[in-house]
């Protein structure tokens, strides 16, 4: 057995290598093909992701229509097999039928097992090697329908009072697309959705025009820096569309309900943030900016959707500064592990007092004051600890918010502004579009500042109940 084990290593290896491309797999890959796991394993959310392959593009053409409200179209899926696969799964809530699937053009097996709650296991005709690149058509639609989450608060596609809006952190994108729903899978979206023409229909990314056709228009989107599939959104609805360009000539696309009052003046700041936020924190991000306020208060939270944030409502200048930091802090460098939700939204949530303090509102550093007013008896200030938020009930808890951007500020006054922004500039620099986790910014804060910050740091982020601040 172990010579055949040898033997059989050496021909996969040689199958991987092949010119003629790998799609018609050796019999000695065969043998070795297994299925992908249908489990990315994050401890909070093990429904979501998958295993065995890595999504490089979506490609989205869909079709909106009312009474009922449905979607329905076609997901293009370009992935590369990073395994030898016999069949891999996709994340799709049972709300949205499959029709057909192929892979690179053969029809292949579909099965959803009521045990695997959101999973499309999908058995191609030939077997995938390692390495492979391939193309998943699936063909699906159905009525919109949102998920609750552990937390009580909506999640997916939202059916708003004129249309839909997606919200999809932490668990709703499998509500509107076929996906590998992991925050690690990171791709390229490209979004076509055709709706009714008295109705906007916005993404992603840049705008690539629209088409009308009688009663019906096409709206085309794409964003092309590869982000999280929970970052990926589609709001349909009637509103106030304006457009320009940001100083530095980053295209914006602001959609505003025009039922909600000072929503075209709220979102006409977006430019002005982002610009301050890009020499803070280096370059933005992304090919285009924007913003989307909905008539939806009922949701109870903004969203940092990439390129173009949701607001559920108009919002404060707090969650605009929030949500537009969040490109840098969450889209560009995203979580891990749902457990690091700090990575995400403390630094968001400490960008909103930079914000305050640039527009000479209350600086960052009073804002700290006011935080370390709170008494330690204030249980919902200080716990969870931001970097543990305990389960995903608690993933958005005030805590991981006010005292995790206390965090940073500590950081920033013990180490000095010119070496914190380095280390903040540094950070976002190091894992541009990847993903990465608490302790590896404390790591890095370490050897960026040469000063031990360990213990304060761990002392803010890590331990319950009020840290002790005056700590050095
Ligand atoms: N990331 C959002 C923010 O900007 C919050 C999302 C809350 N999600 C939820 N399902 N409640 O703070
Ligand atoms: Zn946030």
């Amino acid at each position: 057995p172990a010579l055949r084990g040898v033997t059989g290593v050496a021909l996969l290896t040689a199958a991987v290598l092949t010119p003629l491309g790998p799609a018609a797999a050796p019999a000695s890959a065969r043998a070795a093909a297994r299925p992908g796991a249908t489990s990315a394993r994050d401890p909070f959310f093990p429904r979501q992701g998958n295993g065995g392959y890595d999504v490089s593009s979506y490609d989205l053409v869909l079709r909106y229509r009312t009474s009922p409200k449905r979607l329905s179209g076609s997901a293009t899926i370009r992935a590369t097999a990073t395994q030898h696969l016999s069949r891999f799964s996709l994340d799709l809530r049972r709300t949205m039928r499959v029709s057909a699937v192929t892979v690179d053009g053969a029809a292949a097996r579909v099965s959803r097992p009521t045990r695997l709650v959101q999973k499309l296991l999908v058995t191609p005709r030939t077997q995938l090697a390692a390495g492979h690149r391939f193309t998943v058509v699936v063909r699906y639609g159905g009525e919109v329908a949102a998920l609750r989450d552990a937390n009580g608060s909506l999640d997916g596609t939202v059916s708003t009072s004129d249309g839909i809006v997606v919200v999809a952190e932490p668990q709703g994108a499998p509500t509107w697309f076929p996906v590998n729903d992991t925050p690690r899978d990171k791709a390229r979206y490209r979004v076509s959705i055709t709706a009714p023409t008295r109705l906007v229909a916005v993404s992603n990314g840049a705008y690539r025009g629209r088409t009308r056709h009688g009663g019906v228009t096409t709206w085309r989107w794409y964003q092309a820096q590869r982000v999280s599939s929970y970052l990926a959104t589609l709001a349909v609805g009637k509103f106030t569309v304006r457009t320009g360009r940001t100083k530095s000539g980053i295209p914006y696309f602001n959609a505003a309900d025009p039922s909600q009052r000072g929503s075209v003046s709220m979102l006409a700041k977006t430019p002005r943030v982002v610009e301050y936020f890009a020499t803070k924190f280096g370059r933005y991000p992304f090919g285009a900016t924007g913003g989307i306020v909905e008539n939806a208060s009922f949701l109870g939270y903004a969203l940092e959707t990439a390129s173009r944030p949701v607001y559920d409502r108009t919002p404060s200048i707090q969650t605009l500064s929030h949500e537009l930091a969040h490109q840098w802090f969450g889209d560009t460098v995203t979580l891990k592990r749902w457990r690091d939700i700090w990575v995400n939204e403390g630094f968001a949530q400490f960008a909103s007092w930079l914000w305050d303090e640039h527009r000479g509102a209350t600086s960052a550093h009073a804002h700290l004051r006011t935080l370390l007013s709170v008494p330690a008896s204030s249980r919902g200030t200080w716990n969870p600890p931001p970097a543990d938020p305990g389960s995903p009930r608690t993933l958005f808890a005030g805590s991981v918010y006010d005292r995790g951007a206390g965090a940073l500020q500590a950081l920033r006054e013990r180490v000095g502004s010119k070496v914190f922004f380095r280390i903040l500039r540094g950070w976002v620099d190091t894992h541009r579009y990847g993903n990465a986790r608490v302790a590896q910014f404390v790591d890095y804060a370490v050897r960026v500042s040469h000063r031990n910050v360990r213990p304060m740091l761990h002392e803010w982020l890590y331990h319950r109940g009020k840290p002790r601040a005056g700590r050095r």
